[in-house]
């Protein structure tokens, strides 16, 4: 059974279980990218989009939907990284949806964890979204401490793409893809908080009981940089989906 509330500017949606925040949140993008073929997609990794990708893949491989002219953004990239490594977003993106869709490859935008100046070229990605007018449907999960891409607590509202520190607990809870703890760079780049409320529709994901916490305070309360995924009670279009257990 699917429940559907607003919690003031927000739309929440309670699927039964991660299956079916899925098929909701795949039926989301499909339905976009139908209506305007050359979409600009903001795109997650993480352990909880990888369901959503599947379906995505199954539209695709069926005929249902074509990615051939949409473009993506990646929010965010580990520093130091390359896109060859094993655990980098870039490596994440192609093995769990690039590669099996029609998408351009070269339409696929990743932050580069490997530049020489990631300052420079955290300005030129903010540049690249600009020219290609902005990000229409940003996909977004939540951390457990309540940060969205990588925008720790305490970033600001008005943060921009950048290289950031991340706390102990992100890579206490990433450290699962790795093969141990002490591999989990302790840097990233990352979109900032203003450039991610910038996308036009956001909808973001949240399964399982080591969510609850960060969900209930992302909905409730005012927004404060404590949680930085409260600061999207300020969008006018948002959508949580998510699961029993993360509810
Ligand atoms: C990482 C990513 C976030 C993601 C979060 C939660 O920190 N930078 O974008 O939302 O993990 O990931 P998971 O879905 O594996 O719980």
């Amino acid at each position: 059974m699917t429940e559907i509330k607003k919690i003031g500017t927000i739309k929440l949606i309670i699927c039964d279980d991660l299956k079916n925040t899925a098929k909701h949140g795949a039926k989301i993008f499909a339905e976009a990218i139908r209506k305007k073929s050359d979409l600009v997609l903001g795109l997650a990794t993480g352990g909880t989009p990888v369901e959503l990708y599947k379906e995505l893949i199954r539209m695709n491989k069926e005929g249902a939907l074509s990615f051939r002219q949409v473009n993506s953004f990646n929010l965010d990239e580990y520093l130091g990284l390359a896109g060859d490594h094993p655990q980098s977003y870039r490596y994440f993106m192609n093995k769990n949806l690039f590669d099996h869709i029609d998408i351009e490859k070269s339409n696929t935008h990743v932050p580069d964890g490997t530049s020489e100046n990631p300052d420079i070229s955290c300005k030129q990605y903010e540049e690249s979204i600009k020219e290609a007018n902005g990000i229409d449907l940003q996909l977004l999960g939540i951390g457990s401490n309540g940060h969205i891409a990588f925008n720790e607590p305490g970033s600001s509202l008005t943060s921009r793409t950048r290289v950031v520190d991340l706390k102990e607990n992100t890579i206490n809870d990433n450290a699962r893809f790795f093969s141990n703890k002490s591999e989990v760079p302790k840097k990233a780049v990352t979109m900032g908080i203003g450039t991610i409320l910038e996308a036009k529709k956001i909808v973001l994901i949240a399964t399982g009981a080591n969510k609850k916490d960060a969900v209930s305070k992302s909905l409730n309360g005012k927004p404060n940089p404590n949680i930085p995924a409260s600061f999207l009670q300020n969008h006018p279009d948002c959508t949580f989906i998510i699961d029993n257990e993360a509810s």
